[in-house]
């Protein structure tokens, strides 16, 4: 209920309020008519569900089927969901007991951990995305230590007295770092590359961190949506979700709204605009947004696989061809994440730098 309250005091900032079934949520939550969660939106079945275990048995054609499978869900959907990834349950468990003991905190031991302006770590209540408020609130975090003289530099925020918090969120990070460089290496296999072609842009200096979302029961779920609809700017997405659901994601091929089924064990994994840029556009970055509900909060972790911030993003050369010449200009992903205002990353949009 605190959360709830939090949020509201942040609607109550707004000027123009409206009242639904009793209870009051800001205008500035208000979606757009056409950005709103139909509530009959189909389940998805469509959305490739892809067994990892080839990984671990070492066998290569094994791994070859499962990179063609990978590049086929990155082409078709941009998304799609792994099981049997190799990331132990135990630690999955242990961050999620640890996020929500970090929501239950009373607002004032949350506030205490605020992101500010400096260290861009930490917890907030309500981004907006795409100038709509979102029903939310996200404690962001860096799960490994940067090596020193780095060209960025975050400051976590580590709340007080929470024991066990920290080592879970660093001993999660760590496991699904490993999931997202064996990731990488089927994106790259899919695309005819070196197998640890995309691994170069991933080393210490990577700019990754991890997303810790709750969201908490919304009075007017048909007007409001837990984030608004957009795409990842980074490389990769390794998304946890709890077993509420409400990710939707578009479908490239026809343009229709899917929610991501939740399935036990599982994480969703979507591809950013930084491989749709590597890839020419060969993958493509889908846009995706989460409704919320009436009765359940939802709990999500997005880990953002992000390059270091010195990386020149651009077609791959051996991508390219006269054939099927870049697509997109060179830029900076340092300058493109600097440019980062209240965790909204998408204000320089790929879209900008086509060709
Ligand atoms: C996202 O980060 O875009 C989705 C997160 C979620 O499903 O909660
Ligand atoms: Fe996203």
């Amino acid at each position: 209920e605190a959360d709830k309250s939090h949020l509201e005091e942040v609607a109550a900032g707004e000027d123009c309020r409206i009242i639904m079934g009793g209870l009051s949520m800001g205008q500035a939550f208000v979606q757009a008519p056409e950005h709103r969660a139909k509530p009959s939106v189909a389940e998805a079945d469509g959305i490739p569900v892809i067994d990892l275990s080839p990984l671990f048995t070492a066998d290569a054609d094994g791994v070859d089927a499962l990179a063609a499978e990978v590049g086929r869900a990155s082409r078709d959907w941009g998304f799609f969901v792994v099981v049997r990834h190799g990331v132990p349950e135990e630690v999955v468990a242990r961050a999620v007991e640890a996020q929500r003991e970090f929501f239950a905190l009373p607002p004032e031991r949350r506030a205490a951990v605020a992101r500010s302006e400096a260290a861009q770590m930490g917890y907030y209540a309500s981004d907006h995305t795409k100038n709509v408020r979102d029903w939310k609130e996200a404690f962001d975090l860096v799960p490994r230590q940067p090596p020193p003289r780095s060209a960025v530099v975050f400051d976590n925020k580590w709340p007080d007295d929470l024991p066990g918090f920290r080592e879970a969120m660093e001993e999660y990070g760590k496991a699904v770092e490993e999931l997202a460089f064996k990731l990488l290496e089927l994106i790259a296999r899919s695309l005819g590359l070196r197998p640890d072609r995309l691994h170069g842009f991933f080393q210490d200096e990577q700019t990754t961190f991890i997303r810790l979302n709750h969201y908490p029961p919304c009075p007017s779920p048909d007007l409001a949506l837990g984030i608004g609809h957009h795409k990842d700017a980074g490389a990769l997405t390794i998304l946890y979700q709890d077993d509420v659901g409400g990710l939707d994601v578009r479908r490239q091929s026809n343009g229709e709204w899917v929610r991501v089924r939740p399935i036990p064990q599982s994480f969703i994994i979507n591809v950013g605009d930084i491989i749709q840029v590597w890839s020419n556009d060969r993958y493509e970055s889908a846009e995706h947004r989460v409704a919320v509900n009436v009765e359940k909060e939802r709990f999500s972790i997005p880990f953002f696989f992000y390059p270091a911030s010195y990386t020149m993003v651009e077609p791959l050369e051996e991508i390219v061809s006269e054939e099927s010449p870049a697509r997109y200009n060179p830029y900076s992903w340092g300058e493109f994440f600097s440019t980062r205002k209240n965790g909204n990353f998408m204000k320089l949009d790929v879209e900008n730098i086509q060709i």
